[in-house]
């Protein structure tokens, strides 16, 4: 048995985890039934008023759904059972939220990979509580891209994001539209959120037995299913991929092999296509592909092992879900598909960061439930940031755990990743980088003009469990002269113990 360092902090001792390497499709009530065509979140309706403001409204509820045939599942979801609608909104639009709350329990709506107000940012700071409503607004400053939202409470994401609050937030401007990729949504241009999840014998969710790194499940489900399978009618489609899950990294590739062209990374489109026909993505990260597909054609998207392990013992590598491979999505080429426009050559240009002149350089060690030795303390501002500047971070993995590292309000630049220039898929714009045991990645980022001396901005890694249980810490973005005036907030310490 593995020591697991989450059981000796909480004073547990460690379960053996029956997490087994089967595919989502060999669970006997999928294979019963066969697949069933991958719902399509619905794009979230709004109202444009006469100031131009784009109005949305997000209520989160429980509810039940049918992730497995027939089984009904008890879930919470936002305008939904499960997940969210699709928010989308162009670069230079302001948009308002109402968001209402009719969970049993306070919560939060995140708008990851967004530069936004703190205050308005959803964080552990902005919480909705129960019957309770907050009405965010801010205007679109940023590139086309694909981004999500979730729920971020103060030691809780990992439940509210595994009971089914997530959904994709995208934008769109005139610069992706003017490029010939599929853009046709739900036709050609397809969100994808891949999660793991268990379940009991009854069908309810299974939250017991997380591991070190979270609750891994052994069942796929994506976009709210399992066992789904997506029909193509064109001979190219755009798989907006999100990894929405608590902890399991995922290595995505086709069962033949074939070659896709990354498009697109967490922050938007990258200078040119990438070609690759693996994958990898950590819990929060995005990328754009764009596949082939041909009339008639069944092939499958799997996910394989993990390759990243660096200092990682085979036992944790098991035990942490690296070994294991799943059934994704099946793709199906209708009898006849519609030929697609080539992909672009080159997509949006990389303009990179002058780092010459950075107002800082920090550094920050990943170990256990830590950033520098520290855990979160809602109380506990770990430094200040010049607004409008520029700031080179130094993101180590000291540990033989799998870590990634998110940054609130900015999409930063990989510099180098072990010294070295990081490969193409990972030169563009992220806000979430997977960090392997062991390596060093430097990052670039500029931040923005947002000042606020009161609320805070997150980095932490996005296994959500050590989010949760306090690998996480907060900045100020302050303007010239502006002095720190946090809020005190009455808990301070980091949520489980
Ligand atoms: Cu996806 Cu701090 O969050
Ligand atoms: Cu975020
Ligand atoms: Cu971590």
């Amino acid at each position: 048995m593995t020591f697991s360092r989450r059981g000796f902090l909480a004073g547990l001792a460690a379960a053996p985890i029956a997490v087994s390497a089967g595919c989502a499709l060999g669970r006997s009530d999928i294979a019963a039934s066969g697949p069933r065509p991958l719902p399509i979140p619905p794009l979230a309706d709004s109202t444009v008023g006469a100031d131009g403001v784009r109005n949305f409204r997000l209520t989160l509820a429980p509810g039940t759904a049918e992730i497995l045939p027939g089984k009904r599942t008890p879930t919470w979801g936002l305008n939904g059972p499960y997940l969210g609608p699709t928010l989308r909104a162009r670069r230079g639009e302001t948009v308002a939220f109402q968001v209402r709350n009719d969970l049993p329990e306070p919560t939060t709506v995140h708008w990851h990979g967004m530069r936004v107000p703190a205050r308005m940012d959803g964080g552990p700071h902005q919480t909705i509580a129960t019957g309770g409503t907050w009405a965010p607004s801010w205007t679109i400053e940023q590139q086309a891209a694909t981004l999500w939202y979730h729920p971020h409470p103060h030691g809780g994401t990992e439940k509210h994001v595994y009971r089914g609050l997530a959904g994709f937030f995208l934008i769109d401007d005139d610069a992706a539209d003017a490029l010939d990729l599929p853009n046709d949504y739900g036709v050609d241009d397809i969100p994808l959120v891949i999660q793991d999840r268990r379940f009991t014998a009854d069908g309810a969710l299974d939250e017991s037995d997380p591991t070190d790194i979270g609750l891994l499940g052994d069942t796929i489900v994506t976009n709210g299913i399992a066992g789904a399978y997506f029909r193509a009618r064109t001979s190219r489609i755009r798989l907006r991929l999100l990894n929405g899950s608590s902890g399991r990294l995922y290595n995505l590739g086709f069962a033949d092999n074939r070659e896709f062209q990354v498009v697109g990374t967490d922050g938007g489109l990258l200078p040119k296509p990438v070609p690759l026909n693996r994958i990898q993505l950590s819990p929060g990260e995005r990328a754009e592909i764009v596949v082939p597909v041909q009339a008639g054609d069944q092939v499958m998207l799997r996910a394989l092992p993990i390759e990243n392990r660096g200092d990682m013992d085979a036992a944790e590598a098991r035990e942490f879900g690296f070994d294991d491979s799943f059934d994704i999505l099946q793709v199906r080429g209708a009898a006849s598909v519609r030929t697609a426009a080539v992909v672009p050559d080159s997509l949006i240009p990389r303009v990179a960061i002058p780092t010459a002149g950075a107002a800082a350089n920090r550094r920050f060690e990943l170990q256990w439930f830590q950033i520098n030795k520290l855990q979160m303390d809602m109380n506990r501002i770990d430094f200040t940031v010049a607004a409008d500047s520029t700031e080179v971070w130094t993101v180590r993995n000291a540990d033989n755990w799998p870590h990634n590292f998110h940054v609130h309000d900015v999409q930063f630049q990989i510099t180098e990743i072990d010294g070295a220039a990081p490969p193409p898929v990972l030169a563009g714009w992220k806000d979430t980088v997977y960090t392997e045991p062991g390596s060093i990645y430097t990052l670039v980022m500029r931040f923005s003009e947002h000042t606020d001396p009161t609320y805070p901005y997150m980095y932490h890694c996005h296994l959500l469990l050590h989010e949760d249980h306090g690998m996480m810490g907060q900045f100020l973005v302050l303007g010239p002269g502006q002095q720190p005036a946090p809020m005190q907030m009455p808990m301070s310490h980091g949520g489980h113990g």
